[in-house]
């Protein structure tokens, strides 16, 4: 019974905290080793279940990793990359969606690759579209089975011209990671440019791929014959950052959070001021604190960057059941994305969705049944409940509002979030939460 949370609510939290590299790029900086013919170093590794599974799929795959968890370092040396068999990828990749990453770098290695069914949050449907577009664009051959999907390269994959429909940011990274190595020149058009994949793009250039990135989405590659290995230290976790200083809104409290860095966070720290929230960014992190009074409502929309992400969204809206008056948020990235506000509404917030598009442009969820837009009215006192985790970002938030909320809440299902928040238990006892595992 240990994946459950005990939350005794109600107390502001205030202290420090530090957060390291960033989930949704270590995994993939993790993957972009098994392109190069030397072994890289990957420093300031957080300990995440994600950075466990995407270990599990390296060693499945011949990749021999050292790992000082204390120290954030891991050695990965693809000396001897081999196939894997499909079940066990499947068994290794629990629900994660990184297997589809492994496709561009094992064709080139091995000429053929497996991925499983794929997991990933509940948060839309979540489909593999691009990915399978995108290798068969290189050439690569796609065969659907019944266990999964084989993919197979008869010949060197080749550099291509490629427009994405949505600039979406797995696809992106599934094209960087095939292109660096393909013959020839390749352009994507309507790329994601998340902080992230930039990230990426600094390790593939430490490898010795040649990338360059135009301010209109466009990423053009030249393909080249061989990469060596990197030795790179991963930007820090900007949705962690962005869920703690939600939480330090929502409680009054006041979080220094060590690791967080302005450039990547400005579009979420000009909402939080807009909110009401205080911040003073510092040299090693940013303090974040509620300065008393009443929080303001706001209209907000999510968007690829530099937009308002998606992954802030859920945090910020349980702030925003504290906020005076009536807050407009439009989802726009995924059509599935407010699941997490049935649990807040058993809680005592009034917060209802929509299937339109509110408070902004027409987005491509309209008039197509997806409660995509939501309509918070504040502030509400947060009462303790019993809540079970749904996905990673909405379970955090049901963490936060039942540190918000009076009284005692049972959070089940607890270990999901152990997927992206380090020690996330020991922080909240730092920061003077009242919380145990069941
Ligand atoms: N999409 C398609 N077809 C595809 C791929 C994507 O239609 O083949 C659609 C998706 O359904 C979605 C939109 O494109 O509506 C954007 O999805 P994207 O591909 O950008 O997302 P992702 O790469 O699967 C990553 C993060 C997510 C984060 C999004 C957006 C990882 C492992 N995941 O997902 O992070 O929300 O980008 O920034 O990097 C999380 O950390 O909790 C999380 C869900």
């Amino acid at each position: 019974m240990n994946d459950v949370l005990y939350v005794n609510g109600g107390t502001p939290l205030e202290g420090t905290i530090t957060v390291r590299g960033a989930k949704n790029f270590v995994s993939k900086a993790m993957v972009a080793s098994l392109l190069g013919e030397s072994p890289s170093v990957l420093r300031n590794v957080p300990q995440i279940r994600d950075v466990g599974v995407v270990t599990g799929l390296l060693e499945l795959h011949g990749v021999a990793v050292k790992s000082d968890p204390e120290a954030g370092i891991l050695d990965l040396d693809p000396s001897n990359v081999e196939s894997a068999h499909v079940a066990d990828i499947d068994a290794h990749a629990g629900s994660s969606r990184i297997p589809i990453l492994f496709c561009g770098p094992l064709l080139h290695r091995l000429g053929e690759a497996f991925i499983p069914d794929l997991g990933g949050c509940r948060i839309g449907d979540r489909p593999i579209n691009y990915h399978l577009d995108i290798l068969r664009q290189f050439g690569a051959v796609v065969d659907k089975r019944e266990n999964g999907i084989h993919i197979r390269a008869p010949r060197r994959l080749q550099g291509t011209k490629i427009e994405l429909p949505y600039p979406s940011v797995g696809a992106t990274e599934q094209l960087l990671l095939t292109a660096v190595r393909a013959e020839g020149i390749t352009e994507l058009s309507n790329a994601a440019i998340e902080p992230e994949i930039m990230d990426l793009i600094a390790v593939l250039q430490k490898m010795g791929a040649i990338i360059s990135v135009d301010t209109d989405r466009v990423i053009r590659i030249e393909g080249v014959d061989r990469l060596e290995g990197y030795t790179h230290t991963a930007l820090g976790d900007r949705i962690e950052a962005a869920s703690w200083a939600s939480a330090a809104l929502a409680t009054g409290g006041d979080i220094m959070v060590k690791g967080a860095t302005q450039p990547e966070m400005m579009t979420f720290l000009n909402t939080f001021r807009k909110v009401g929230g205080r911040f003073d960014v510092q040299d090693d992190g940013i303090r974040f604190w509620h300065p008393g009074g009443d929080l303001t409502p706001i209209v907000l929309e999510t968007d690829v960057h530099p937009g308002f992400m998606t992954d802030w969204q859920q945090p910020l809206v349980v702030a925003l059941t504290q906020a005076k008056g009536l807050s407009i948020v439009h989802e726009t990235v995924y059509e599935n994305r407010f699941g997490f506000t049935d649990a807040l509404r058993g809680m005592g917030a009034t917060i209802q969705v929509y299937k339109e598009c509110l408070g902004g442009r027409d987005c491509r969820f309209g008039q197509r049944n997806f409660h995509h837009s939501a309509v918070v009215s504040g502030p509400t006192p947060l009462e303790a409940a019993d809540i079970e985790v749904p996905d990673l970002r909405g379970g955090f938030s049901h963490l936060i509002a039942a540190l918000a909320a009076k009284g005692t809440s049972t959070v089940r299902g607890i270990s999901l979030i152990d997927r992206g928040y380090e020690n996330f238990q020991d922080k909240l006892t730092a920061l003077g939460a009242d919380v145990s595992r069941g």
